[in-house]
């Protein structure tokens, strides 16, 4: 069965698209051989959306799952992906979907920006990520800084403060506009925008992930 890796956060526009469609596609580049999809897990398909619009330039497939709106066939839907992994946008809501994804999946990613109101708002996806933990220890998650401003005092100290609620991703993802204008042209960062800063950023988070999950060159170990 595929690595799962599930984007978490009841709040929306942290950035839960954004880092599914750009992991995905920048693992893909990395790691050629592995077999990479999306699973758009939200009614409001962003992620399809976005995919769909590249006309298959952003190299990764993406399928809908959990249309009921509560993932009562996920696991399922998942066992029939032909893929060593799927990296899973969910909608901003931690209900039934959500707790479920936390269920089957290897790691679960919480987006984070540096205001308090967000910090505080990612606390109930950091327990659910913890309870999930608590069932199954294999599992594991990372809190992952996005948006971030490195010349604010939040930006700079986000990190050292998230260190507070749970592991953090090596990664620091800033506020950079190629992330977003990426979307238009369908495509993810290691196509829109390569050797650029987003690039790096994307690049080392890809790097992370394909480590902790133990996946290399196309097969989990
Ligand atoms: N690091 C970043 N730099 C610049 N813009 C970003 C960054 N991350 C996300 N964005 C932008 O912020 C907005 C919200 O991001 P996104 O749609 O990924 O959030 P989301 O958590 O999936 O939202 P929702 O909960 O509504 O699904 C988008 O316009 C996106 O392009
Ligand atoms: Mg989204």
């Amino acid at each position: 069965m595929a690595k799962i890796v599930s984007l978490l956060q009841q709040k929306g526009g942290v950035g839960k698209t954004t880092i599914s469609v750009h992991l995905a596609t920048q693992i893909k580049e990395t790691f050629p051989d592995l077999k990479v999809a999306v699973a758009d897990a939200d009614p409001q398909q962003s992620a399809t959306v976005w995919i769909t619009k590249g006309n298959g330039k952003a190299g990764v497939h993406v399928f809908p799952v959990a249309q009921d709106g509560e993932g009562k066939n996920l696991k399922s839907e998942l066992s029939e992906v032909e893929a060593d992994l799927v990296i899973m946008d969910l909608p901003p809501a931690i209900a039934s979907v959500s707790m479920r994804a936390a269920l089957y999946s290897d790691l679960m990613l919480v987006p984070v920006g540096a205001s308090a109101l967000d910090i505080e708002a990612a606390k109930t996806a950091i327990s659910v990520c913890k309870e999930a933990i608590e069932l199954d220890a294999t599992k594991q998650f990372l809190l992952v800084p996005n948006r971030v401003q490195l010349n604010s005092a939040a930006g700079r100290e986000l990190r050292s403060v998230l260190t507070k609620f749970g592991p953090v991703s090596e990664a620091t993802l800033c506020l950079r506009v190629a992330y977003a204008d990426s979307v238009m042209h369908g495509i993810g960062i290691n196509k829109f925008a390569p050797s650029s800063p987003a690039y790096q950023e994307i690049g080392m988070l890809a790097e992370e992930v394909v480590r902790m999950l133990k996946l290399k060159g196309g097969r989990s170990s």
